[in-house]
């Protein structure tokens, strides 16, 4: 059955989401979003955010939390995330575009969102289907606090998103001129098996990207795939800010 997606309402669903997002993340309690503050993020007078759950014959399978902000029109996507059993079948898809309406509808016209620069994935799901632009890169952006960074220093893509923006089109991806940033096909495969190389790839990314997004006016607009040979290599598409 396809999951249903719907705001988070009541004790059961806050403390479901808080054991998800240890599930999701490895988060340990002081770092998950409490369902206190859950409660309080879906209060309908005043707004302060939005919290939905994808459920899947009544267990929740997925999360979407936007926090407000104090810049009107303006929200933040705390976090997003589908239990490793139910990716890659549009569920991620289906609660940005449910967050995307509901922010809308409440007079929202711009989401920032930071994201991992080196998982492709994401990258996807949000420059190239979302039409995202990541403007800055931030170094050690979070504390390496759970248990899926592994090591791995935290630094974080800042991304943009305008709401009412037509929808993207495929950017030429395959024409895309340089320069393109090479990042992993699958970093949690690589984390898992060669933490080393994971943080290589952190260490030789990192000043390039800060190079091209902080100092040189350009942002990461894109996700670009190549396969053959029985491998895949991604690389993260730059263009002027
Ligand atoms: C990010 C996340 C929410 C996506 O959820 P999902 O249900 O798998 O997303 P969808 O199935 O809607 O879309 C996944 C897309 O990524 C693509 N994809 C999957 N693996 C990929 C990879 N290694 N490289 C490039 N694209 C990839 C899929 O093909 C699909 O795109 P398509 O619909 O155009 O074919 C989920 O992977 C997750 O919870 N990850 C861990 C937490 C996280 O990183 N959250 C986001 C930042 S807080």
């Amino acid at each position: 059955m396809t999951p249903i997606i719907r705001p988070l309402a009541g004790q059961d669903d806050f403390a479901a989401c808080a054991a998800l997002e240890q599930e999701i993340w490895g988060l340990d309690e002081l770092n998950a979003v409490s369902p206190i503050t859950l409660h309080a993020l879906g209060l309908r007078r005043p707004r302060l955010g939005l919290t939905l759950g994808a459920f899947d014959q009544g267990r929740m399978v997925g999360l979407c939390v936007m926090l407000g902000s104090l810049e009107p029109g303006v929200a933040y996507g705390h976090m997003l995330g589908v239990l490793p059993g139910w990716r890659d079948q549009g569920l991620g898809r289906r609660l940005i575009e449910r967050a995307q309406a509901d922010l809308r509808a409440m007079g929202v016209g711009v989401v920032y969102i930071t994201f991992e620069p080196l998982e492709a994935r994401n990258a996807h799901l949000y420059l190239n289907v979302w039409g995202g632009r990541a403007v800055a890169y931030d170094r050690d952006h979070f504390p390496q606090t759970a248990k899926m960074h592994q090591g791995l220093p935290v630094d974080r893509f800042i991304a943009r998103f305008d709401l009412n923006a037509p929808p993207p089109v495929a950017p030429p991806l395959a024409d895309a001129a340089p320069p393109l940033v090479e990042i992993p096909a699958d970093l949690q495969a690589l984390k898992a098996g060669d933490p080393a190389a994971a943080l290589a790839w952190r260490m030789n990314t990192r000043p390039v990207f800060e190079r091209y997004l902080n100092d040189g006016g350009l942002a990461a607009v894109g996700l670009r795939v190549e396969a053959g040979d029985g491998r895949r290599r991604c690389f993260i598409v730059l263009e002027r800010a």
